[in-house]
Protein backbone atom coordinates (compact mmCIF):
# COMPACT_ATOMS: atom_id res chain seq x y z
CA UNK A 1 0.00 0.00 0.00
CA UNK A 2 1.26 3.43 -0.70
CA UNK A 3 -0.14 5.87 1.32
CA UNK A 4 -1.08 9.09 0.06
CA UNK A 5 0.86 11.60 2.39
CA UNK A 6 -0.90 14.58 1.76
CA UNK A 7 -4.06 13.60 2.29
CA UNK A 8 -2.95 11.32 5.36
CA UNK A 9 -2.24 14.15 7.12
CA UNK A 10 -4.78 16.22 6.07
CA UNK A 11 -7.40 13.38 8.28
CA UNK A 12 -4.43 13.38 11.03
CA UNK A 13 -5.32 17.11 11.36
CA UNK A 14 -9.36 16.13 11.48
CA UNK A 15 -9.57 13.07 13.14
CA UNK A 16 -8.54 12.84 17.10
CA UNK A 17 -4.99 12.11 18.26
CA UNK A 18 -4.65 11.35 14.04
CA UNK A 19 -5.74 8.12 14.84
CA UNK A 20 -8.10 6.56 11.70
CA UNK A 21 -10.73 6.36 14.06
CA UNK A 22 -12.76 3.94 11.28
CA UNK A 23 -9.82 1.18 11.21
CA UNK A 24 -9.70 0.98 15.61
CA UNK A 25 -12.22 -1.20 17.44
CA UNK A 26 -13.57 0.20 20.31
CA UNK A 27 -12.38 3.91 19.40
CA UNK A 28 -16.65 4.64 19.21
CA UNK A 29 -17.14 4.34 22.82
CA UNK A 30 -16.21 8.19 24.12
CA UNK A 31 -17.06 11.46 22.47
CA UNK A 32 -20.26 12.07 20.14
CA UNK A 33 -17.57 13.04 17.30
CA UNK A 34 -15.44 9.90 17.64
CA UNK A 35 -18.97 7.53 17.77
CA UNK A 36 -19.21 8.62 13.98
CA UNK A 37 -17.36 5.99 12.02
CA UNK A 38 -15.39 7.12 9.09
CA UNK A 39 -16.29 5.48 6.51
CA UNK A 40 -13.75 3.37 4.28
CA UNK A 41 -14.46 3.45 0.28
CA UNK A 42 -12.94 0.83 -2.28
CA UNK A 43 -12.91 1.37 -5.93
CA UNK A 44 -10.01 -0.57 -7.96
CA UNK A 45 -9.60 -0.74 -12.09
CA UNK A 46 -6.82 0.08 -14.36
CA UNK A 47 -6.36 3.48 -14.29
CA UNK A 48 -4.62 3.38 -17.77
CA UNK A 49 -4.00 6.53 -19.26
CA UNK A 50 -5.09 8.39 -16.61
CA UNK A 51 -7.84 11.00 -17.72
CA UNK A 52 -10.73 13.32 -15.90
CA UNK A 53 -13.15 10.67 -15.97
CA UNK A 54 -11.02 8.49 -13.73
CA UNK A 55 -10.42 11.51 -11.51
CA UNK A 56 -13.92 12.30 -11.54
CA UNK A 57 -14.94 8.59 -10.83
CA UNK A 58 -12.50 8.87 -7.59
CA UNK A 59 -14.22 12.32 -6.65
CA UNK A 60 -17.45 10.80 -6.53
CA UNK A 61 -16.37 8.17 -4.97
CA UNK A 62 -15.12 10.38 -2.11
CA UNK A 63 -17.78 11.96 -1.66
CA UNK A 64 -19.47 8.77 -0.81
CA UNK A 65 -17.43 8.66 2.19
CA UNK A 66 -14.29 9.65 4.70
CA UNK A 67 -11.32 7.72 3.10
CA UNK A 68 -10.78 6.25 -0.50
CA UNK A 69 -8.57 3.78 -1.06
CA UNK A 70 -7.88 2.57 -4.52
CA UNK A 71 -6.92 -0.82 -6.02
CA UNK A 72 -4.85 -0.18 -9.67
CA UNK A 73 -4.20 -4.04 -11.33
CA UNK A 74 -0.92 -5.48 -12.80
CA UNK A 75 0.01 -5.37 -16.18
CA UNK A 76 -0.52 -9.15 -16.21
CA UNK A 77 -3.86 -9.47 -14.99
CA UNK A 78 -4.80 -6.57 -17.29
CA UNK A 79 -3.40 -7.95 -20.33
CA UNK A 80 -5.10 -11.35 -19.12
CA UNK A 81 -8.57 -9.69 -19.20
CA UNK A 82 -8.68 -7.13 -22.06
CA UNK A 83 -4.99 -6.56 -23.22
CA UNK A 84 -1.84 -4.99 -22.49
CA UNK A 85 -1.90 -1.17 -20.78
CA UNK A 86 -0.15 1.64 -22.37
CA UNK A 87 1.43 2.58 -19.33
CA UNK A 88 3.25 0.28 -16.83
CA UNK A 89 2.08 -0.68 -13.70
CA UNK A 90 4.60 1.73 -11.46
CA UNK A 91 2.88 4.81 -13.79
CA UNK A 92 -0.43 3.87 -13.16
CA UNK A 93 0.09 3.55 -9.16
CA UNK A 94 2.14 6.75 -9.50
CA UNK A 95 -0.97 8.56 -11.73
CA UNK A 96 -3.55 7.24 -9.23
CA UNK A 97 -1.42 8.34 -6.09
CA UNK A 98 -0.94 11.91 -7.59
CA UNK A 99 -5.34 12.61 -7.76
CA UNK A 100 -6.02 14.54 -4.90
CA UNK A 101 -8.99 12.49 -3.70
CA UNK A 102 -6.80 8.94 -2.96
CA UNK A 103 -5.96 8.91 0.19
CA UNK A 104 -4.66 4.85 -0.42
CA UNK A 105 -3.56 3.31 -3.56
CA UNK A 106 -2.95 -0.82 -3.10
CA UNK A 107 -0.47 -1.80 -5.71
CA UNK A 108 -2.02 -5.04 -7.67
CA UNK A 109 -5.70 -5.14 -6.98
CA UNK A 110 -7.15 -8.67 -8.33
CA UNK A 111 -9.31 -7.69 -11.33
CA UNK A 112 -12.21 -9.46 -10.02
CA UNK A 113 -13.84 -7.65 -6.62
CA UNK A 114 -14.26 -10.01 -3.90
CA UNK A 115 -16.03 -9.64 -0.74
CA UNK A 116 -12.38 -10.78 0.80
CA UNK A 117 -10.33 -7.74 -0.83
CA UNK A 118 -12.86 -5.64 0.74
CA UNK A 119 -12.46 -7.06 4.38
CA UNK A 120 -8.69 -7.15 3.72
CA UNK A 121 -8.94 -3.23 3.65
CA UNK A 122 -11.95 -2.54 5.74
CA UNK A 123 -13.71 -0.87 3.16
CA UNK A 124 -17.59 -0.61 3.41
CA UNK A 125 -18.22 -0.99 -0.16
CA UNK A 126 -17.21 -0.40 -3.69
CA UNK A 127 -18.14 2.04 -5.89
CA UNK A 128 -17.55 1.66 -9.80
CA UNK A 129 -18.73 3.67 -12.53
CA UNK A 130 -21.97 2.88 -14.32
CA UNK A 131 -20.67 1.24 -17.17
CA UNK A 132 -20.00 -3.00 -16.90
CA UNK A 133 -16.68 -4.31 -16.46
CA UNK A 134 -16.19 -8.15 -17.57
CA UNK A 135 -13.46 -10.82 -16.54
CA UNK A 136 -11.81 -12.75 -20.02
CA UNK A 137 -14.91 -15.35 -19.44
CA UNK A 138 -17.40 -13.03 -19.75
CA UNK A 139 -17.88 -12.43 -16.11
CA UNK A 140 -19.16 -9.48 -14.02
CA UNK A 141 -16.18 -8.20 -12.31
CA UNK A 142 -18.51 -7.37 -9.16
CA UNK A 143 -20.95 -10.21 -9.30
CA UNK A 144 -19.76 -10.57 -5.72
CA UNK A 145 -19.89 -7.38 -3.95
CA UNK A 146 -23.50 -6.66 -5.89
CA UNK A 147 -25.18 -9.69 -4.18
CA UNK A 148 -23.76 -8.66 -0.90
CA UNK A 149 -25.46 -5.03 -0.96
CA UNK A 150 -21.97 -3.48 -0.99
CA UNK A 151 -21.47 -2.31 -4.91
CA UNK A 152 -22.01 1.26 -4.94
CA UNK A 153 -22.84 2.84 -8.77
CA UNK A 154 -21.13 6.80 -9.44
CA UNK A 155 -22.16 8.40 -13.34
CA UNK A 156 -19.14 7.38 -15.69
CA UNK A 157 -17.86 10.54 -17.75
CA UNK A 158 -19.47 10.69 -21.24
CA UNK A 159 -16.70 11.36 -23.89
CA UNK A 160 -13.69 10.36 -22.52
CA UNK A 161 -12.31 6.66 -22.02
CA UNK A 162 -8.66 4.84 -22.34
CA UNK A 163 -9.66 3.22 -25.50
CA UNK A 164 -10.83 6.07 -27.03
CA UNK A 165 -7.78 7.72 -26.47
CA UNK A 166 -5.78 4.82 -27.61
CA UNK A 167 -8.00 5.12 -30.43
CA UNK A 168 -6.97 8.30 -31.36
CA UNK A 169 -3.58 8.34 -30.78
CA UNK A 170 -3.72 5.27 -33.58
CA UNK A 171 -4.98 7.39 -35.61
CA UNK A 172 -1.85 9.58 -35.40
CA UNK A 173 1.25 9.27 -37.20
CA UNK A 174 4.76 10.87 -35.96
CA UNK A 175 4.72 13.40 -38.77
CA UNK A 176 1.72 14.67 -37.90
CA UNK A 177 1.92 14.62 -33.93
CA UNK A 178 5.33 16.59 -34.49
CA UNK A 179 3.22 18.97 -36.47
CA UNK A 180 3.11 21.86 -34.30
CA UNK A 181 2.99 24.45 -36.69
CA UNK A 182 -1.26 24.30 -36.60
CA UNK A 183 -2.88 27.82 -36.71
CA UNK A 184 -4.00 26.75 -32.91
CA UNK A 185 -0.95 26.12 -31.70
CA UNK A 186 0.40 28.89 -32.81
CA UNK A 187 -2.19 31.11 -31.83
CA UNK A 188 -2.16 29.98 -28.34
CA UNK A 189 2.06 30.38 -27.84
CA UNK A 190 1.51 34.09 -29.87
CA UNK A 191 -0.85 35.34 -27.48
CA UNK A 192 1.22 33.69 -24.71
CA UNK A 193 4.45 35.58 -25.63
CA UNK A 194 2.96 38.89 -26.53
CA UNK A 195 0.06 39.57 -24.25
CA UNK A 196 1.99 40.06 -20.78
CA UNK A 197 0.61 37.12 -18.76
CA UNK A 198 3.07 37.77 -16.12
CA UNK A 199 2.21 41.12 -14.48
CA UNK A 200 0.79 39.06 -11.56
CA UNK A 201 2.97 36.53 -11.61
CA UNK A 202 5.72 35.86 -9.10
CA UNK A 203 7.72 32.70 -10.86
CA UNK A 204 7.32 30.90 -14.25
CA UNK A 205 8.79 27.89 -14.66
CA UNK A 206 8.93 25.50 -17.24
CA UNK A 207 10.39 21.53 -17.29
CA UNK A 208 13.69 20.67 -18.71
CA UNK A 209 12.48 20.34 -22.34
CA UNK A 210 13.32 22.07 -25.17
CA UNK A 211 10.87 25.54 -25.43
CA UNK A 212 9.69 26.12 -28.94
CA UNK A 213 10.09 29.60 -30.39
CA UNK A 214 6.83 30.96 -31.65
CA UNK A 215 6.32 31.73 -35.25
CA UNK A 216 8.49 34.55 -35.98
CA UNK A 217 11.16 33.33 -33.87
CA UNK A 218 11.17 35.00 -30.67
CA UNK A 219 11.61 33.16 -27.25
CA UNK A 220 8.02 32.94 -25.67
CA UNK A 221 9.35 33.06 -22.47
CA UNK A 222 11.15 36.48 -23.19
CA UNK A 223 9.14 38.49 -20.62
CA UNK A 224 9.82 36.11 -17.65
CA UNK A 225 13.43 35.84 -18.38
CA UNK A 226 13.90 39.16 -18.65
CA UNK A 227 12.51 39.70 -15.25
CA UNK A 228 14.61 36.79 -13.75
CA UNK A 229 11.03 35.01 -12.44
CA UNK A 230 11.96 31.73 -14.92
CA UNK A 231 13.34 28.65 -13.59
CA UNK A 232 13.86 24.97 -15.02
CA UNK A 233 12.18 22.47 -13.24
CA UNK A 234 13.09 18.58 -13.27
CA UNK A 235 10.27 16.62 -13.41
CA UNK A 236 12.69 13.53 -13.13
CA UNK A 237 10.42 11.53 -15.41
CA UNK A 238 11.72 11.73 -19.25
CA UNK A 239 8.04 10.81 -20.86
CA UNK A 240 6.59 12.91 -23.37
CA UNK A 241 3.61 12.51 -24.81
CA UNK A 242 5.15 12.16 -28.40
CA UNK A 243 7.04 8.88 -25.97
CA UNK A 244 3.13 7.75 -25.02
CA UNK A 245 1.99 7.92 -28.87
CA UNK A 246 5.21 5.95 -30.25
CA UNK A 247 4.37 2.83 -27.76
CA UNK A 248 0.64 2.72 -28.87
CA UNK A 249 1.94 2.89 -32.42
CA UNK A 250 5.08 0.38 -31.48
CA UNK A 251 2.09 -1.73 -30.55
CA UNK A 252 -0.64 -1.08 -32.87
CA UNK A 253 -2.09 -4.52 -33.74
CA UNK A 254 -2.19 -5.43 -30.09
CA UNK A 255 -3.74 -2.52 -29.10
CA UNK A 256 -6.02 -2.62 -31.88
CA UNK A 257 -7.00 -6.04 -31.00
CA UNK A 258 -7.36 -4.35 -27.43
CA UNK A 259 -10.09 -2.18 -28.78
CA UNK A 260 -11.96 -4.38 -30.88
CA UNK A 261 -12.40 -7.22 -28.16
CA UNK A 262 -13.60 -4.29 -25.99
CA UNK A 263 -16.45 -3.06 -28.44
CA UNK A 264 -17.22 -6.08 -29.28
CA UNK A 265 -18.07 -7.33 -25.50
CA UNK A 266 -19.40 -4.12 -24.95
CA UNK A 267 -21.92 -4.48 -28.13
CA UNK A 268 -22.86 -7.68 -26.49
CA UNK A 269 -23.97 -6.48 -22.65
CA UNK A 270 -26.22 -3.51 -24.72
CA UNK A 271 -27.75 -6.36 -26.66
CA UNK A 272 -28.09 -9.09 -23.64
CA UNK A 273 -29.79 -5.49 -21.38
CA UNK A 274 -31.98 -4.83 -24.85
CA UNK A 275 -32.98 -8.66 -24.95
CA UNK A 276 -33.70 -8.48 -21.20
CA UNK A 277 -35.69 -5.17 -21.34
CA UNK A 278 -37.82 -6.75 -24.44
CA UNK A 279 -38.54 -9.83 -21.94
CA UNK A 280 -39.87 -8.07 -19.37
CA UNK A 281 -42.03 -5.86 -21.09
CA UNK A 282 -43.56 -8.60 -22.71
CA UNK A 283 -44.46 -10.15 -19.15
CA UNK A 284 -45.74 -6.80 -18.05
CA UNK A 285 -47.68 -6.69 -21.09
CA UNK A 286 -48.77 -10.05 -20.66
CA UNK A 287 -49.82 -9.33 -17.09
CA UNK A 288 -51.88 -7.12 -17.91
CA UNK A 289 -54.07 -9.20 -20.51
N1 LIG B 1 -14.63 5.62 -15.43
C1 LIG B 1 -15.55 6.68 -15.45
N2 LIG B 1 -15.64 7.48 -16.57
C2 LIG B 1 -14.86 7.23 -17.65
C3 LIG B 1 -13.93 6.18 -17.64
C4 LIG B 1 -13.83 5.39 -16.50
O1 LIG B 1 -16.28 6.89 -14.49
N3 LIG B 1 -15.01 8.00 -18.71
C5 LIG B 1 -14.53 4.77 -14.23
C6 LIG B 1 -14.93 3.31 -14.46
O2 LIG B 1 -16.33 3.15 -14.43
C7 LIG B 1 -14.25 2.64 -13.29
C8 LIG B 1 -12.97 3.47 -13.09
O3 LIG B 1 -13.19 4.70 -13.81
O4 LIG B 1 -15.05 2.76 -12.13
C9 LIG B 1 -11.73 2.78 -13.57
O5 LIG B 1 -11.91 2.37 -14.89
P1 LIG B 1 -10.86 1.46 -15.62
O6 LIG B 1 -10.73 0.16 -14.96
O7 LIG B 1 -9.60 2.22 -15.78
O8 LIG B 1 -11.48 1.14 -17.02
P2 LIG B 1 -12.23 2.07 -18.08
O9 LIG B 1 -11.70 3.43 -18.00
O10 LIG B 1 -13.68 1.88 -17.94
O11 LIG B 1 -11.77 1.36 -19.41
P3 LIG B 1 -11.42 2.02 -20.80
O12 LIG B 1 -11.09 3.43 -20.55
O13 LIG B 1 -10.29 1.17 -21.27
O14 LIG B 1 -12.55 1.98 -21.71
Amino acid sequence: MIKNGHHHNHHQVNTAAGKDAGTTPGATACSPEKRRRRIRVWCDGCYDMVHYGHSNQLRQAKAMGDYLIVGVHTDSEISKHKGPPVFTQEERYKMVRAIKWVDEVVQGAPYVTTLETLDKYNCDFCVHGDDITLTVDGKDTYEEVKKSGRYRECKRTQGVSTTDLVGRMLLMTKAHHSNIDTSDYQEHTDNFGKVSKFSTVDLVCHGKTEIYPDKDGSDPYAEPRRKGILRTVDSGNSLTTDAIVQRIIKNRLLFEARNQKKEAKEIAVIQAMKRQEEEKTKERAQAVL
